[in-house]
């Protein structure tokens, strides 16, 4: 990182070395108008979550933490959420303590719309003890359509939000939006002027591409937007084209060169395409920059966004030497089931190395590194598992195996950060119980494998009862397979295939009858052994769904579905996977009024009676 942007704090051991290794001395002009608290009022704000105004906030040091899982999240192929999984992430959200939830793009579909409400009715009237209530955010572009869909939405939370933007960059302004720079001051300060007439006080405006804008172009924009009623500015690398030292100059020279830009928040908005996105975001942080907008996991739009685990362990722990004492609101110890269920709703899967969230990201590997380890732990860890909700394996004291009971089997699901209601227990332990009849202990793993396939899946409309399949050099394949429908009634479906997954799919096609096409199929095993638990994942689109609209594109998409499946056989395994799918695309269109979707929950079941 450059040293000029993420400068230890002055009196630092690391902040003398620095100095004396600057080639230039004085420090960028910008650097000077950083905001930061001094020691004296860190203390005084004794890292409390300030309350809640939307254009200032009362203690300096604090950094607003505006999570867009769900909606820039959502924009990755393949991460289709339904309304129910979309209101699962935000209560857990809520529970990791984010500031703003920007909860989806109300205009793309009459189902982001009431998936969007239904957050905003739910988790934005659950106050906590300490006051906390999430904003909950809806983003529109800079139309009345949309402002209005926007506003339909959040309206019903104690604390709505409208985020509104449009293109400043001269390549967007000609090429996507043909229009002048002109054009688009005057619809950016009508649009504002139109969220404010509707009652909203807490607006939002980015002026999409900041990264690659002209920044005087920049400076006239916001000016008039703030004069319109904007209290919140985000500022968008959108392509991810910018460097840490060259973004965090633009956030303290916006600062420092937009009129009224006192009376408003800045933030950030970092896409990863050059694998920068943190790093951009903490360097905006830095130069003053007070919300930081991230997805859990770091999924969004191609390479992703700024991932908020990373962006807030490395505020805890670099903040108070590096960063000014920058904190935010965020319990770190609910990163870790967060995590876990965005990736399992969304089917996006962590890589193993994935910085703090990665399954390899407490793994000691070498011979030196495990020495250092047991001698003292910190001699290779700069953050322990704990804080982000992990439990280390070798310390739980705790093996499950066939003779264990539903008690031992709770406590450690609670251990690993999962509370479950009494009916998912019952079910989590069904599935424990007959996979521990064949395997002798299961490891947190395979708990958690077991728990993606029954808990963090969509509303089961279809269930795999049986399975059968023949196959082999030996003759055709043939899968036979058994679902329990909408109706409880009990359907059996044969077929043929190259192979025992594709048999035992055309099988499953031949009773659901809703038409897809495979995009992705993946399996692993998740531990080691013959008798390990293979993991499935699919993709699928449906054929006849109808397309939805993008915030950031111009033609309309066609939304994909993923599903995954768990179990100690591959075929069954890859079947689970399938039908979870299936149960998401009925789940997502059932939201819809059937005038707006072709593969609606009834027609699915009609087709499959028949
Ligand atoms: O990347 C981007 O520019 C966005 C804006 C809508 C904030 O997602």
């Amino acid at each position: 990182m450059d040293h000029r942007v993420i400068a230890p704090a002055p009196g630092s051991p690391a902040f003398q070395c620095k100095l004396r290794k600057s080639p230039s001395p004085s420090p960028a002009p910008w650097k000077c108008r950083v905001l930061a608290a001094s020691s004296s009022e860190r203390q005084f704000f004794q890292r409390k979550r300030p309350i809640y105004v939307p254009s200032r906030i009362d203690d300096p040091s604090y950094v607003r933490i505006f999570d867009t899982t769900l909606r820039d999240g959502e924009q990755s192929p393949g991460a289709t959420l339904t309304s129910k999984e979309k209101l699962d992430i935000a209560r857990q959200l809520a529970k990791l303590g984010v500031d703003i939830i920007e909860a989806g793009f109300p205009i793309a579909s009459p189902d982001d719309l009431l998936a969007v409400k239904g957050i905003a009715l739910d988790v934005g009237n659950r106050v906590d003890d300490d006051g906390y209530v999430p904003v909950i955010c809806g983003l529109s572009r800079c139309n009345k359509a949309d402002i209005a869909a926007a506003w339909e939405a959040v309206s019903h939370a104690l604390r709505p939000r409208i985020h509104t933007f449009i293109a400043t960059s001269e390549i967007h302004m000609k090429h996507k939006l043909r229009k002048s720079p002109d054009e688009v001051v005057q619809i950016a300060t009508d649009m504002v002027g139109y969220a404010k007439s509707l009652g909203c006080q807490d607006i939002e405006f980015s002026p999409e591409d900041a990264g690659r804008s002209d920044p005087e172009f920049l400076y006239r924009i916001l000016a008039e937007v703030i004069k319109a009623g904007a209290t919140t500015l985000n500022i968008p690398d959108t392509v991810g084209y910018t460097l840490p030292s060259e973004f965090g100059r633009l956030i303290a020279m916006i600062k420092e060169n937009t009129p009224g830009s006192q009376s408003v928040v800045i933030s950030t908005h970092c896409q990863n395409d050059l694998g920068l996105a943190t790093a951009n975001t903490l360097a905006g942080a830095y130069a003053g920059a007070r919300q930081l907008e991230v997805t859990i996991n770091g999924i969004g739009e191609r390479a992703g966004n700024a991932s908020l685990e990373e962006v807030v362990m490395a505020i805890r722990c670099r903040g108070d030497e590096q960063l000014n004492g920058l904190h935010t609101g965020i319990k770190p110890k609910h990163i870790a089931v967060t995590s876990r269920m965005v990736s399992d709703y969304t089917g996006m899967t962590v890589q193993p190395h994935k910085a703090i969230v990665g399954a390899n990201a407490f793994a000691h590997e070498s011979g030196i590194h495990q020495d250092g380890m047991l001698k003292f732990k910190g001699t290779y860890e700069i953050m322990c598992p704990e804080d982000i909700g992990l439990v280390r394996a070798d310390e739980a004291g705790i093996v499950l195996g066939k003779h264990s009971g539903r008690h031992a089997l709770k406590t450690r699901l609670s251990q690993l950060g999962y509370e479950l209601e009494s009916k998912q227990l019952d079910d989590v332990f069904k599935r424990f119980k007959a996979v521990a009849d064949k395997k002798k202990s299961l490891s947190d793993v395979d708990l958690e494998a077991l728990l993606s396939d029954e808990v963090f899946q969509p509303e089961v409309v279809w269930a795999l009862l049986d399975l059968q399949v023949v196959c082999g050099t030996l003759g055709l394949s043939t899968a036979t397979v058994k679902l329990s429908g909408p109706d409880n009634i009990q359907r059996v479906g044969t077929s043929i295939g190259t192979g025992p997954v594709d048999a035992a799919y055309k099988a499953v096609d031949s009773i659901v009858q809703i038409p897809v096409t495979l995009l992705e199929y993946s399996m692993n095993a998740v531990t080691e052994g013959i008798d390990a638990i293979a993991n499935t994942r699919v993709v699928i689109r449906a054929e006849n769904s109808t397309p939805v609209t993008h915030a950031q594109s111009t033609e309309p998409v066609q939304r994909s579905f993923s599903g995954s499946g768990a179990s100690e056989d591959v075929t069954v395994s890859s079947v689970r996977a399938y039908v979870s799918a299936l149960n998401k695309v009925i789940g997502f269109s059932k939201a819809v009024p059937s005038s707006e979707s072709s593969v609606s929950a009834t027609q699915a079941t009609t087709v499959a009676t028949k």
